[in-house]
């Protein structure tokens, strides 16, 4: 089959063997660039995210004044602007990152200065009512087009909130922390379900004071960060297609090096052990409070039961939720996920996608608003798989397509650079065929 650099043809494999060490999580990485370009003096990061989106954090906070030097691959070195950015002529570029526009949004809110952010198309279709509200509350001046960007940030002096999250989402909490920094008074900011908490564990790494109780963060400003030396723990987010890769094969074995075991991050592993997985956690250590382990699993020799996500469990699981849904044919019982409705608004609307793309492979799907239900015991055949262009969607398929009867083509494969520009490698690595 003829293929384009935009697309990938995955063959099925035997199994999935052998030891990788993961590039540095996506989150973390934006937070530690966003925060060392901001703060006083210079960071040194190993271990750096070498996907398109923390790119694009970097080239916004150099846009804005930060020096921004890379070593290899993954090492970086910031020297930050010390608590002041220099307002841009240019509009800055969010690319596709959903993570820097909401962030730098708070960020910029009470710097002196006119600032406009833009995105590509699917980061203009996303929601950014979500940050323009509780900035606006702390009298921030914000334009958007119709509830997405461009926004343009007309910089003044903020005042501190205490503000319930409607929808748990830890960029818009970081938004709201990374203003509150800069206002005086204790913004706090609740929310009902616990999202990832790396601002919270960054921001003191720079530094910073935070009071946290049970379901709320709050920051009295304002406050000087300082920058830091670390090393990013490997990125779980894109673990989660090795490990379910993993999962469905009985014979299987996989060790993931210093990978980040947040608790906030690392429901996956309990989700996988549910369904039959054989998991160990070795090595466990705290980086700047970060936890850091080794990830073993195997596969159960009669194959995986199943589960149901549902609840504050959707929430912590949902970059994982695709890759979940596209193994849940090759489960005993399937896997049932509701309380997901924030999938339909991330880079692309990935219950639909999730859906039509296993319908694709033959599969029996049902679409719900909130989630899906997809039944096990089915055999799937290699199918073209329409990502949408989104990272997370055309990597699920591609670990789908391992276990599937002919081949698969994946289209906008290229898409994986959003997070995991080596995703297709180190695939090649561990897969047997
Ligand atoms: C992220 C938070 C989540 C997640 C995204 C990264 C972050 O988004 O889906 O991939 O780094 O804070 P929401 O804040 O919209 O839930």
């Amino acid at each position: 089959m003829h293929t384009t650099t935009r697309e990938r043809l995955i063959r099925p494999a035997r199994n999935i063997l052998g030891s990788l060490r993961l590039p540095g999580d996506k989150s973390i990485s934006h937070r530690y660039g966003m925060l060392a370009a901001f703060a006083e003096g210079t960071s040194r990061f190993t271990n750096f995210s070498t996907g398109a989106d923390c790119a694009s954090t970097l080239a916004c906070m150099e846009a804005l004044g930060a020096t921004v030097s890379k070593f290899d691959q993954d090492a970086v070195e910031i020297n930050g602007v010390g608590g002041r950015v220099t307002p841009s002529s240019k509009p800055l570029d969010c690319g596709n990152s959903g993570s820097t526009m909401r962030m730098i949004s708070g960020l910029l809110a009470p710097q002196e200065g006119r600032f406009t952010l833009v995105g590509d198309a699917s980061l203009s279709r996303r929601p950014m009512e979500r940050v323009r509200k509780p900035l606006e509350a702390m009298g921030a001046r914000l334009t958007l087009t119709e509830g997405h960007a461009p926004i343009i940030i007309e910089g003044v002096p903020l005042r501190a909130i205490d503000y319930t999250t409607p929808v748990p989402s830890a960029q818009v909490k970081t938004s709201i922390l990374l203003a509150g920094l800069q206002t005086a008074g204790a913004t706090t900011v609740r929310e009902a379900v616990r999202t990832r908490d790396h601002s919270e564990l960054a921001l003191r790494a720079f530094g910073a004071t935070l009071t946290r109780t049970v379901d709320s963060v709050s920051v009295a400003g304002p406050q000087l960060l300082h920058a830091i030396d670390a090393a990013v723990p490997g990125d779980i987010s894109s673990a989660a297609f090795f490990l379910c890769a993993a999962a469905i094969f009985p014979g299987s074995s996989l060790v993931l090096d210093a990978i980040g075991l947040n608790p906030t991050r690392a429901a996956l592993l309990d989700v996988l052990t549910t369904l039959g997985a054989h998991i160990a956690v070795l090595n466990l250590e705290e980086k700047h409070a970060e936890l850091v382990g080794t990830v073993q699993i195997s596969a159960p020799p009669d194959g995986l039961r199943s589960t149901a996500i549902t609840g504050a469990l959707a929430a912590q699981l949902i970059d994982e939720l695709p890759v979940l849904a596209a193994i849940a044919p090759y489960t005993s019982g399937g896997i049932r996920i509701r309380d997901a409705r924030e999938l339909r608004v991330k880079e692309s609307d990935r219950i639909a996608l999730v859906a039509q793309n296993l319908r694709a492979m033959g599969a029996e799907v049902i679409e719900f608003e909130d989630g899906l239900d997809v039944p096990g015991g089915q055999h799937l055949h290699g199918a073209t798989i329409d990502s949408g262009g989104d990272h997370r969607i055309a990597m699920a398929f591609s670990i789908a397509a391992l276990r599937a009867q002919g081949e698969t083509l994946i289209q906008g494969a290229d898409s994986a650079a959003i997070s995991f520009p080596e995703f297709f490698d180190l695939l090649d690595q561990v897969a047997e065929r």
